[in-house]
This record gives C-alpha cells, structure tokens and sequence, in this order.
C-alpha cells in the first residue's frame, strides 16, 4: 500500500476547492473560460522559448489551455487525495473518455501486449479486440478477479505492457482486488490503468492502491449532469515522459475544448454530495429489487451476495456508487418490456446523471458482441442495467414496482 497522510481539508471540501489557480486580473471568482484557440506570444524569443519548454507560456489549445488545465489539476487533486506525493501526478483531458483510454492504451502498450479484464466496456472492449491489434498492440482477455489467472496469462505472454481493469466493471459489476493485482505485475515490470469511472475518487482511488494509471469517462460521474462528453487520465509526470503521452495527446488530438472542461469543472465540485446520494439510493434499490420476484439476480457491491462484497467493503469509502445489474426472470423479452415501461427512469445509455437511467445492455450497448463471447462474459439476456439517479429514493422504486 502507498503511504498516505492526513489531509488539512477533507475530500468534500478538496472538491470543492480542487483546481483552483491564482487570482486573474479581475479577481473572478470563477475562473473565466479560455475560449481561444491560440495564444500571443509578446515576442519572438518568448514564442521561441514556448516551444523549446523554456517557459509555461501557452502556445495553442490543442496543446493545452488554462482552463483544461484548472479541470486537469481539479481531476489529479481529487484521484491522489491522501497521497504524500501527489504533486509527482499529473492529470491529462481529453474530448471523451474512449480518447483517454485509447491514448493511455497506444502510448503504453504499442508494441506489446495488453492483458484486459474480460467484461469490460463495451467500446473499450472492442477498441481492444479489434483496433489495438491493428496497432501492433496484441491483447487477452481472463477473468482478473482470480490472481492465479492473471498469473497464468502474465507468463504466456512476456511482452505484456500493461493490464486493464475497471474498478467496477460495466455491465457486470465485477470488483477485482487492485492492490494485489498491481503487486503481480509490477513484478513483471508492467503497469496496471484502472477505469475509475464507475467508482469515483469519492469510493475508491486505485493510485492508493498501486495502480499506475486512472482513466475516466467524465461524461459520467464526474461531470454528473448529462451535459458533456469527456475523458480524464492520471498518472505520475515521469511516466507521461516515459510512454510519450503528451505527444500522443497533442498528435492524435484527442484533447477536450475549453467549453467542455469548464462544465465538466463545475460539475466535478459537486461529485462528493452526489455521490453520497446515488450510493445511498442505490443500496436501497439494490435491496428492493433482489427481494422481487421478477429478479432472479442483483449485482450491487454493497450486497452481501455480491461476489466480492467482502473486498469491496474494504476498499471502497462511503458506499459502493450508484450503478446496479439485475437479471430478470424473463430473459431478454422481459428486458424488452421493462425498458418500454418505465416512466421516471429514464431509457437512455449512460449513467452518473442525477437523474436515473436505465438500459438493457443485450439489445444496446453490448448488442454488437459476439452472442456467445457476451454470454462467457456475464452479459445475459436478461441483464439490466440500471444507473440510480438522486430522486427520493421512493420515487425510483415505486417506478420499478409498477414496470416490473
Ligand atoms: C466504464 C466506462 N468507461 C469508458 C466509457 C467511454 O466514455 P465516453 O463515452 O466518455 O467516451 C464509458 C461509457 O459509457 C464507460 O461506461
């Protein structure tokens, strides 16, 4: 475990603060957005030495941008809360989480081999199976709740660079154990990247517990309203050097627009308080639904018969966030028909908006893999995936009561 210290501010109040810069010439209290595209040197030599690394004076906004930068600092302060040395971390924004994730893939990864959680999302998934290998990137799939797995695949294949995993996996709720994941394969000299979209820095933060690499759909949790596409990466400085990921980011282009990262800035100051709200409504919908006799199956951390609940209750913090999986009785047409009966949740794939969301990954988001490959993977029929907004909690289930 990576030492951590006590912090002078809490987590709630370090989100609220997080990012923060010093005072602009007009003193505003919320950092203005820097809606431009380039920036005036006021010399040829000042211009020179941007380019040389000479000075932090901006250059272009593909290359970065101030208030990209606030959002990116904000991200890294909140992912390496509690760390000793977190000033040695740094944060990296992108246009959505899928450019974050293939970038930290291809920079990382290219020229060997990637080692991948087999129930993952479904595009990663796919960028994985499909794109990578395209790359010269080549990659497996094996359950990495179970360590002797991982073992296995690590020997099998000794040019593994890195490991992929999500703290909570979509659609299947998966939990693995990333501070001995990432003790194993350290050994091996390669890195682990955790998707912490799901969980948060609110529950969980992987860096704490080894990982080398958190990336984000801040579309999701972090943004928390529904209004913006983005992505997120941390990791220490050294190893953004090491694997060229700044110049990945500025050749491929995949960075996010001013606009983006100051909502998403705003969003991010409510993460604590919201996230306290979709945990606690989701344990209670969790409960309801796994005493339904219409639910054959609930998959919720928080659960005692949640496979790894035990786990889960040692590293997650404050709950176990607000996304929850259930098999319906009815397989894939009962699916069908709850999507078509709802009335408050509403039918639509994403999740982390304060409003709740529902969707039936078999007929959507994980409708494009192989039926069989979906299956092995936990993806029945009759999964249900549903992301529990922050309504009164009786609300949310009298909704479910009625469509179930
Ligand atoms: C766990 C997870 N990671 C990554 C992504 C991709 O993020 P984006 O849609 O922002 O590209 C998603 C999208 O749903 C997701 O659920």
């Amino acid at each position: 475990m990576i030492t951590t210290s006590k912090k002078l501010i809490s987590f709630n109040s370090a989100a609220v603060h997080a990012g923060k810069r010093e005072r602009d010439q007009f003193g505003s209290h919320i950092a203005p957005v820097y809606q431009s595209s380039t920036f005036v040197f006021d010399d040829v030599q000042q211009g020179k030495d941007a380019f040389q690394g000479e000075n932090n004076v901006h250059i272009y906004s593909r290359l970065g941008n101030p208030t990209v930068e606030q959002l990116e600092r904000a991200i890294c302060e909140l992912e390496t809360f509690g760390l000793e040395d977190s000033e040695l971390y740094q944060g990296m924004v992108f246009g959505s989480g899928m450019a974050a994730i293939s970038t930290a893939i291809i920079s990382s990864a290219l020229g060997g081999h990637v080692i991948a959680q087999d129930a993952l999302y479904g595009c990663t998934s796919q960028f994985l199976k499909e794109e990578a290998p395209l790359l010269g990137i080549s990659t497996s799939f094996v359950d990495l709740s179970d360590p002797f797995m991982l073992e296995i695949e690590l020997k099998k294949n000794p040019t593994t660079k890195l490991i992929y995993l999500e703290s909570i996996a979509n659609p299947t709720m998966t939990v693995c154990d990333i501070q001995l994941i990432s003790e194993i394969v350290h050994e091996h000299h390669a890195m682990v990247m955790i998707d912490n979209t799901f969980a948060t820095p609110y529950h969980l933060r992987p860096i704490t517990l080894g990982a080398d690499i958190v990336a984000h759909s801040t579309t999701k949790y972090i943004g928390g309203h529904g209004t913006v596409i983005g992505g997120a990466l941390v990791l220490k400085k050294e190893l953004i050097e090491e694997i060229s990921l700044s110049k990945f980011r500025k050749n491929m282009g995949g960075i996010s627009g001013p606009q983006d990262a100051f909502l998403l800035h705003q969003g991010l100051k409510t993460l604590p308080l919201r996230m306290k709200k979709h945990a606690e409504n989701a344990m209670e919908v969790a409960e309801f639904l796994e005493s339904h006799d219409a639910v054959e199956k609930v998959w919720y951390p928080g659960l005692k018969s949640h496979p790894q609940h035990k786990l889960s209750s040692s590293v997650f913090e404050n709950g176990f966030g607000g996304v929850i999986s259930f098999e319906l009785r009815g397989g894939f047409n009962a699916g069908e028909q709850l999507m078509n009966k709802v009335k408050l949740c509403t039918l639509a794939v994403s999740l982390g908006t304060v409003d709740t969301l529902i969707q039936h990954p078999a007929s959507m988001t994980h409708s494009v893999m192989d039926p069989e490959l979906r299956e092995q993977a936990g993806i029945t029929d009759g999964l249900v995936r549903l992301a529990v907004g922050i309504e009164d909690v009786e609300d949310i289930i009298s909704d479910l009561e009625q469509a179930l």
